[in-house]
């Protein structure tokens, strides 16, 4: 270490003449390595020091970290109540009407932790580290202590009291347990070290200076030298879904003769202006068809303004001011706001004019990357502080906003290309800079304009789901729904990645701005449709096959008073209309499930000779276990045939409940042309429910007799 510092100081003092900046990039890298080791050297003593093991900066920064974020947890957990201790102060609610618990955090150690460690986290992401539990670990304890926490505070808490040092929290003693199911990631703790945790303040205040620090550095020093391939090439989705997609070519629309002209038309005119204006050199062959040549032109544009983008967020001013989110639309997204509008069409366009390959991957990676929820990315990064503790109004840092877009950038096109993008001199001349964006950027917008005039003037409903927004469920994952639980649980459904369980939403903050791949969101998006949603729609229908098989294990047999059977055959025909919706605007089907085909199947065949085995046999046993039992209770009565009724219409209402919620969901993340309100009506929806009255033979009789 002592010779790497040596090294370095002579590196600045060699460059410090001819190149002021790039000496003081070195400076600061520096810093980072003196921090690092200064605090290593404090915490890791007793095991080995920092340069008998031979330890790399990166190495010695995640343990660091973990064992900041380790220590972070156990103060966590010496602050909430122990569960005997909040188990005592339930019972004593009976006897004392006050439900308010304190909490008494270190204002200090717990904002700047949560604020600030998540770049330094990133920075571990994109190096050349192992990736194994210890690193997924981090941003799981962040999401846990920070995200889940904070919320809990929101919805739970007030903040009662607060001084330089303190913030008091008052929480309702009641609600506390929704904490613990939480923190039960982390290992419990005893009393005697809870107290220790409390009293270890001089350490609190060396983690959180070390963690502030390096949050500073992480904008000053160069992070593409840590990049490395093979976490490049990392793959974090490793599962294989249970259901198979079937991809769906819609087909909205066919070329004209105008549309044709027209693109053309802009084509002819941007490659002139390209090469007038001698910007980067445009490779122009022969094309096999106008979408063809629109789609090479689109990427190279887009590519031009990525470097741009990435060159402009390099030079600008970064300042230290903290900016609120409309200043930071102003400052810093307007250039994306501007292009990423009117991408999706154009994706859309030249998706259903594939010629060969299923989704051009080039291009829809290199969409991912610029059109990506840059707030949502930003909202973990680089909140500086907030506008008054623990406020929601947030205030962001210019500086940590322009570095972490930039190495977003950066590093979803090194995961592309393997190499780091150099900027060339057609960006670094402002003069034909300006005019080449300007050029790439009206090319954008000109094709984008003819095709969704196109869209309109054919006038029939086009949905347009090559957004980010959709193609990253964002809706689903990131609001909630309070009125649907079935909607609101998807975003806490789990999976693995390193033997760490992430939900969904935390996934989609964390990972897949960093995962710029259609390729994995496709697959994410997969796993969430056919897996989770899709398994809520067979529950549906477990649930009313579940209730027939009720009926006839326990009905009394008697002959007036019989269901007619074959009245019960298109009983589940609201599933099979609002499946259909559920997918209706979506380019992507799940397989049926075979049980849930059986069963429809099943209860389509049923005779009066009630045969209804085969229905039993296809409910999952867990299911049929776990609901049986409920649902007997529910329809075993003495007017078993009403109760009968109810329960499948309450079903029945709640499944399409469940349905136009979805709908909803991907109408807002998608771009719909001429909406058409025909096939998403919900009185149309819930007819096959108000259809599902299963009267006994006798009334049945009566009624056609009172007709005649
Ligand atoms: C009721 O409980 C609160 C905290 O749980 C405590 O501060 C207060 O002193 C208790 N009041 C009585 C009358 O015991
Ligand atoms: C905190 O840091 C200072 C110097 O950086 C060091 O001397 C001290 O031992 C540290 N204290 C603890 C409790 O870690
Ligand atoms: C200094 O670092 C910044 C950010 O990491 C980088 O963009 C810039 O090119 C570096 N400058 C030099 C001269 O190396
Ligand atoms: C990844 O990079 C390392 C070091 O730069 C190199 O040795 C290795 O061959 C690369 N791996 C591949 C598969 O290109
Ligand atoms: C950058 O900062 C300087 C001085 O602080 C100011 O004069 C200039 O207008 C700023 N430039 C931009 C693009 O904001
Ligand atoms: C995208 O992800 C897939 C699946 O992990 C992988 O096979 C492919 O190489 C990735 N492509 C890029 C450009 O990273
Ligand atoms: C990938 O890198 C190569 C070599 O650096 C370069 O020629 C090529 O244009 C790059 N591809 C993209 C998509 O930028
Ligand atoms: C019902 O059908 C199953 C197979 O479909 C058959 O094994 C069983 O004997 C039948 N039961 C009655 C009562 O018909």
């Amino acid at each position: 270490m002592i010779f790497r510092t040596l090294l370095i100081s002579v590196q600045i003092l060699l460059v410090l003449n001819e190149n002021p900046e790039r000496a003081l990039n070195i400076s600061k890298l520096f810093d980072h390595e003196k921090y690092i080791e200064n605090f290593y050297d404090l915490y890791f003593k007793s095991k080995h020091s920092y340069e008998v093991r031979d330890y790399c900066t990166i190495t010695a920064f995640e343990d660091s970290l973990s064992l900041i974020l380790y220590q972070f947890s156990k103060y966590y957990l010496s602050v909430f109540p122990s569960e005997t201790k909040l188990n005592d102060l339930c019972k004593r609610l009976e006897t004392n009407q006050s439900n308010v618990y304190d909490l008494r955090l270190r204002k200090d150690y717990v904002v700047n932790i949560c604020l600030h460690i998540v770049r330094c986290i990133d920075y571990l992401y994109v190096s050349g580290l192992h990736r194994n539990k210890k690193l997924f670990n981090l941003y799981k304890s962040h999401s846990l202590l920070c995200r889940t926490i904070q919320q809990f505070f929101t919805e739970h808490c007030k903040q009662s009291k607060v001084n330089d040092d303190e913030i008091t929290i008052s929480c309702n003693v009641e609600k506390l347990h929704i904490v613990f199911r939480e923190i039960i990631y982390f290992e419990k703790i005893t009393e005697e070290e809870s107290f220790k945790y409390q009293k270890n303040t001089v350490y609190q205040s060396n983690a959180t200076e070390f963690v502030k620090l390096e949050f500073e550095l992480m904008s000053d020093i160069d992070w593409t030298e840590t990049f490395f391939n093979d976490s490049a090439r990392y793959n974090i989705f490793k599962q294989t879904p249970s259901q198979n997609v079937v991809r769906l070519n819609h087909q909205t629309l066919c070329d004209t003769m105008n549309l044709r002209k027209s693109f053309k038309k802009h084509s002819l005119k941007y490659s002139k202006g390209i090469e007038k204006n001698k910007c980067a050199p445009l490779l122009l062959t022969k094309f096999r068809s106008t979408s063809d040549e629109v789609k090479n032109l689109i990427i190279y544009s887009l590519q031009r303004l990525e470097e741009y983008f990435i060159f402009m967020l390099q030079s600008s001013n970064k300042t230290m001011y903290q900016l609120n989110k409309d200043q930071m639309d102003q400052n810093v997204l307007s250039p994306f706001k501007k292009l990423c509008g009117d991408v999706p069409e154009i994706l859309l366009y030249i998706h259903e004019h594939k010629t060969n390959d299923p989704i051009d991957l080039t291009l829809f990676n290199l969409f991912l990357s610029l059109c990506g929820n840059n707030m949502d990315f930003i909202d973990l990064r680089c909140p500086a502080k907030y506008g008054s503790e623990f406020d929601s109004i947030l205030l962001y840092q210019e500086k940590c906003i322009m570095e972490a877009i930039r190495v977003k950038l950066l590093w979803n096109f090194y995961v592309r290309n393997e190499t780091i993008l150099e900027i060339d001199e057609f960006t670094t001349n402002s003069e034909i800079n300006t005019q080449c964006s300007d050029l790439h950027y009206k090319y954008i917008k000109d094709i984008s304009t003819t095709i969704t005039e196109f869209y309109t003037k054919k006038g029939n409903e086009v949905i347009i789901w090559t957004t980010y927004d959709w193609l990253s469920l964002k809706y689903l994952l990131t609001e909630v729904y309070e009125d649907n639980i079935d909607i609101n649980g998807i975003k806490f459904n789990k999976m693995d990645i390193e033997n760490v369980q992430f939900t969904f939403s935390e996934i989609y903050y964390y990972f897949l701005p960093l995962n710029a791949n259609i390729t994995k969101f496709l697959f994410f998006q997969n796993i969430i449709l056919c897996n989770y949603l899709d398994e809520i729609m067979n529950m549906y229908v477990y649930r009313h096959a579940i209730s027939i098989v009720v009926y006839f294990e326990n009905r009394v047999y008697d002959k007036e008073n019989e269901i007619k059977l074959s009245s019960l055959k298109n009983s589940l025909m609201w599933y099979e209309k609002s499946r259909y919706k559920f997918f209706l605007s979506l380019p992507a089907k799940c397989e049926t499930k075979d049980s849930v085909l059986k069963i429809i199947t099943a209860i389509k065949k049923l005779k009066d000779d009630s045969n209804f085995s085969e229905i039993r046999n296809n409910i999952p046993s867990t299911t049929y276990e776990e609901q049986y039992g409920a649902t007997k209770t529910i329809i075993n009565s003495k007017n078993m045939i009403d109760f009968f009724n109810s329960y499948l219409k309450r079903n029945c209402f709640a499944a399409i409940d469940f349905v136009s919620k979805f709908v909803d969901i991907v109408r807002k993340s998608t771009k719909v042309i001429n909406p058409s309100n025909k096939d998403y009506d919900l009185i149309n929806d819930e007819k096959p429910c108000h259809d599902l009255n299963f009267l006994p033979k006798t009334i049945l009789w009566r009624d056609r007799n009172k007709q005649n």
